[in-house]
């Protein structure tokens, strides 16, 4: 399945009582598999997780390894076009590799991406 159909499909199992505003991930592994996050919530509004988010740590819970991160697809609705915020830029870092490939989708069709590196340069990192 095409890694925007399994972004658009995590979108709308999102938990977003507050936003209402369904954000899907799906991130691709180095053997073409594929694993999808969701946006969820909470009352307490810094709790808050992004997709990407959801996905890069349910791929590493599922014992993936950063390695095999190819690239990673987030859909959002609507005709906007919006880029990770900078948690979630944070997180890329620390698991996909400097040139690997982010993209952003949304229902008018419109898709940006970028290298990792360019959506966070230099960032903080302990390497
Ligand atoms: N959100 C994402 O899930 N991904 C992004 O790239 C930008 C914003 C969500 C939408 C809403 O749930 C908000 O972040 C809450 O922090």
């Amino acid at each position: 399945m095409p890694l925007y159909s399994v972004a658009k499909q995590a979108a709308a199992r999102a938990y977003v009582p507050y936003s209402r505003f369904p954000v899907g991930a799906a991130l691709r592994l180095k053997d073409g598999s594929l694993i999808s996050g969701c946006n969820v919530e909470n009352a307490s509004y810094g709790l808050c997780n992004c997709a990407e988010r959801t996905a890069i740590f349910s791929a590493i819970a599922q014992g993936k390894q950063a390695a095999d991160f190819d690239s990673l697809l987030i859909y959002m609705p609507g005709e906007t076009l919006y880029s990770p915020c900078g948690a979630c830029r944070q997180v890329i870092v620390e698991f996909f590799a400097p040139d690997a490939e982010i993209f952003a989708t949304c229902d008018s069709g419109l898709c940006k991406h970028w290298k990792v590196n360019e959506l966070l340069p230099g960032a903080f990192t302990l390497d």
